[in-house]
């Protein structure tokens, strides 16, 4: 299957002893969900940072499909983000003046023209529409945020910490959405988490710990979000 992304010895030094990436080798298949697991400082965030095109490796070169993002303009990776990118965190980052609708609305390019009550649907958000951040459940808030990065039916989706925030039975909800889009869509979906019990609903894992991928797996049976037990 085609890669969607190529990393070869990627290093990201911020100085001595801050080393947060060490030569990651890695590749990532279209339309898959990786999960990355580690401690807290092994690198995940950082990680995410160089896919993403949010900052740039010390060394090594980081390719989506064939283009090498590490040697692109500040620019150009912007253009790839607001083209190709979504992103979930665990801090939801909605705008607190506007409406659950209006703050999906935002997340809009011109070249994209969705119907985002369609969206809200898929995201069980209708009855949603015109509370403001304030007035929702943080499952409510996180699903607005994965609407808002559908709108533009990125390429990819990388989420940090995603259910960092929410209880088992809401994280669930939204870790279900975050499959459906990838079944339905095959939108390449790349969740970083301390929660090791997420792992189940991955195609492949990644296991880093000081700057280093130190296991990486394919998961034979993979398991419904519903099904998941946190452990
Ligand atoms: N801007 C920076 N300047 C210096 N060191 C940094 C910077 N950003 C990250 N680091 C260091 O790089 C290492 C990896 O950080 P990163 O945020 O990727 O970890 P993480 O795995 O996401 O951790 P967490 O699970 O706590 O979010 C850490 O030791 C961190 O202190
Ligand atoms: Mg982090």
């Amino acid at each position: 299957m085609l890669n969607i992304y190529t990393l070869k010895n990627v290093k990201k030094i911020y100085n001595e002893r801050n080393v947060a990436l060490d030569g990651v080798d890695l590749q990532i298949k279209k339309g898959e969900i990786v999960v990355v697991l580690g401690p807290s400082g092994s690198g995940k965030s950082t990680l995410l940072n160089v896919l993403s095109g949010l900052d740039y490796p010390t060394s090594g070169t980081v390719c989506y499909y064939q283009e090498e993002l590490n040697n692109k303009s500040a620019e150009t990776l912007a253009e790839y983000r607001y083209r190709d990118v979504g992103f979930i965190f665990q801090s939801y980052n909605l705008m607190p003046t506007l409406t659950a609708f209006e703050n999906i609305e935002l997340g809009k390019t011109h070249q994209n023209d969705c119907d985002i009550y369609e969206i809200m649907q898929k995201m069980d958000l209708s009855e949603q529409k015109d509370k403001y951040p304030y007035q929702l459940s943080g499952g409510q808030m996180q699903r607005v945020a994965i609407a808002r990065s559908l709108v533009k039916n990125p390429e990819v989706i990388f989420c940090d910490e995603p259910t960092g925030a929410l209880d088992e039975k809401i994280g669930k909800v939204v870790l279900e959405k975050l499959q459906e889009i990838n079944r339905d869509q095959h939108t390449t979906i790349v969740i970083v988490t301390h929660n090791p019990s997420i792992a189940k609903i991955a195609h492949t894992v990644v296991k880093m710990n000081s700057g280093k991928i130190v296991e990486q797996y394919s998961n034979k049976k993979r398991v419904a979000a519903a099904e998941l037990r946190w452990v």
